[in-house]
């Protein structure tokens, strides 16, 4: 859009001097238009008519007719002193967005039309009422974030020379910020790694999608935890992979059945210090037989360390990472969790000879990540922040996990099973057989509840339902709230018990 004085025009307004239709007729036509198709939107303001006139090398006149052909149609309307605006409501509007809106899907290919096959879980909630609200699962405590000293160090940063922080960055990431992950994740959880082989990324989503972008190609196998974790299902799939479900355990992956049933893959995903979303742990026999499977069929493991620096009462396992002898992990991490999500940073950290194609991957699909953002979380990590706010979350949300888990025994302890999960930032509540968690879930949201169903991530129907209770985000008493404003949707749903409990999908290669 070309910019005059106070307002915009698109770039679609040109005026055919030879045309035999009159210069104010294209004008009128040419704004109508831009306003229907949505390019002017409701209540934007106007350029004036001089500065449109000079824009365009026509007559004041002629952009004054046009206007007024407009105003008498609905189309604008002035404000006096304000200027001339883009009128809020308008009739056919409507149809004509509705009737582009129709024919969406007209020229997507297979993967553009993926999205309607996948699960439909509520990631961001639709509802802004449940933006926030209590039990939203993966939520860390907003209101606890040192937002004063985060602001200072982007402020010190955007105060810089504009070459430090305003061109493209390195594709791999800021040096500094990865030399400050080596450490952390050396000494937090065991990854053995140099700093070329960390590389930033805009959180686990888009590592995610990397790893399946450079590793495998359209067709390949991946191997998911089920139920497991929809964000990596779903890039997986709409990156070509077909997915093989294996159950998940009291230890984590099923690690034996993909033994017994000699399944081979391109990947495997696994969540091993904090199973998403049952929370248990993966053994380290299991980790053991994993990594010597990978080996062995040649596959790579996505290693999802989302929410491991969170652990309560025992020493958090090393990751699968610094046991692998073998160059067979992409480990992910993030800092949504340990920070909050729309930062939109993480990083991955691959083996030495991934590294190369890695960073092209990263620079053709999205350059790099914002430098000011990575610059000040280097200096976060650096100055100590970061482990000690690490280390204030973990009292408080253990705190918080005792009121939830205490709270669910108190009120509801003859109808649900808590698995005790001694790590991460939710409960799992387990339903008796036969109850549909997706209607507990959906009554709870009418209320102002924010209560996951298991079943929203399990690929095959689950034997029970289950829901999955944030408590990181919420003070004690909003959870003492929320668990007694549930408990009545819980009683209700447990007497009358809805149809079995089914997860229909079409996204199985075959189910094992
Ligand atoms: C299993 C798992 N991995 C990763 C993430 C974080 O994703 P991102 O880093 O893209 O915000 C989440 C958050 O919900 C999660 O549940």
């Amino acid at each position: 859009m070309s910019k005059t004085s106070g307002g915009i025009l698109p770039p679609t307004i040109n005026l055919e001097r030879a045309s035999s239709q009159p210069l104010y007729r294209q004008l009128y036509d040419a704004i109508r238009q831009a306003i229907l198709q949505g390019t002017l939107r409701e209540g934007l303001r106007l350029p004036s008519t001089r500065s449109i006139a000079n824009e365009l090398h026509v007559s004041r006149n002629i952009v004054i007719i046009a206007f007024e052909q407009l105003l008498a149609e609905g189309y604008i309307e002035s404000r006096t002193g304000a200027g001339t605006f883009v009128t809020k409501t308008l009739p056919d509007e409507v149809l004509q967005l509705e009737s582009v809106r129709a024919n969406g899907n007209r020229a997507l290919s297979a993967r553009g039309k993926m999205w309607q096959r996948l699960p439909k879980i509520p990631f961001p909630a639709a509802d802004p009422k449940l933006r926030y609200a209590p039990f939203r699962y993966g939520l860390p405590a907003l209101d606890e974030l040192p937002l004063d000293l985060w602001g200072r160090l982007l402020a010190q940063h955007c105060r810089k020379a504009p070459v430090e922080i305003a061109i493209h960055g390195d594709a791999a990431g800021l040096r500094r910020l990865r030399e400050a992950i080596v450490s952390y994740v050396g000494a937090a959880r065991g990854v053995r790694c140099n700093a070329d082989q960390v590389i930033i990324v805009n959180g686990s989503q888009q590592a995610i999608d990397l790893a399946a972008r450079v590793l495998a190609d359209p067709g390949d196998i991946a191997i998911m935890e089920d139920p497991g974790y929809v964000g990596a299902s779903s890039a997986l799939q709409t990156t070509g992979l077909k997915l093989i479900p294996v159950s998940v355990g009291k230890d984590g992956l099923r690690v034996d059945l993909l033994l017994k049933k000699r399944l081979s893959a391109k990947l495997v995903y696994v969540t091993p210090s904090h199973q998403f979303p049952l929370g248990v742990v993966l053994s380290l026999g299991n980790r053991l037989q994993l990594l010597d499977w990978a080996a062995q069929n040649d596959a790579w493991i996505i290693e999802d360390d989302f929410d491991s620096e969170y652990r309560y009462e025992s020493k958090p396992i090393p990751a699968l990472q610094g046991l692998d002898r073998n160059g067979r992990v992409i480990y992910v991490g993030t800092f949504s969790k340990v920070l909050f999500p729309s930062l939109r940073l993480g990083y991955l950290i691959v083996p030495e000879d991934l590294v190369d194609a890695f960073v092209a991957m990263r620079w053709i699909t999205d350059r790099c990540s914002p430098l000011v953002e990575q610059a000040a979380l280097a200096d976060f990590i650096a100055e100590g922040h970061f482990v000690s706010h690490i280390r204030r979350m973990r009292a408080l949300y253990m705190e918080r996990r005792s009121v939830m888990i205490e709270t669910l025994r108190e009120r509801l302890g003859d109808v649900l099973e808590t698995w005790d999960s001694d790590a991460g930032m939710h409960t799992v509540a387990w339903l008796p057989p036969h109850v549909e968690d997706s209607q507990i879930s959906a009554e709870g949201a009418k209320i102002g509840l924010f209560a996951l169903p298991a079943s929203g991530f399990a690929i095959r129907p689950l034997a029970r339902g289950a829901l999955l209770l944030g408590y990181a985000a919420f003070k004690p008493a909003v959870i003492r709230k929320g668990i007694r404003d549930l408990e009545p949707i819980i009683r209700k749903c447990i007497k009358a018990p809805g149809a079995r409990m089914r997860y229909h999908s079409d996204r199985l290669h075959s189910c094992r």
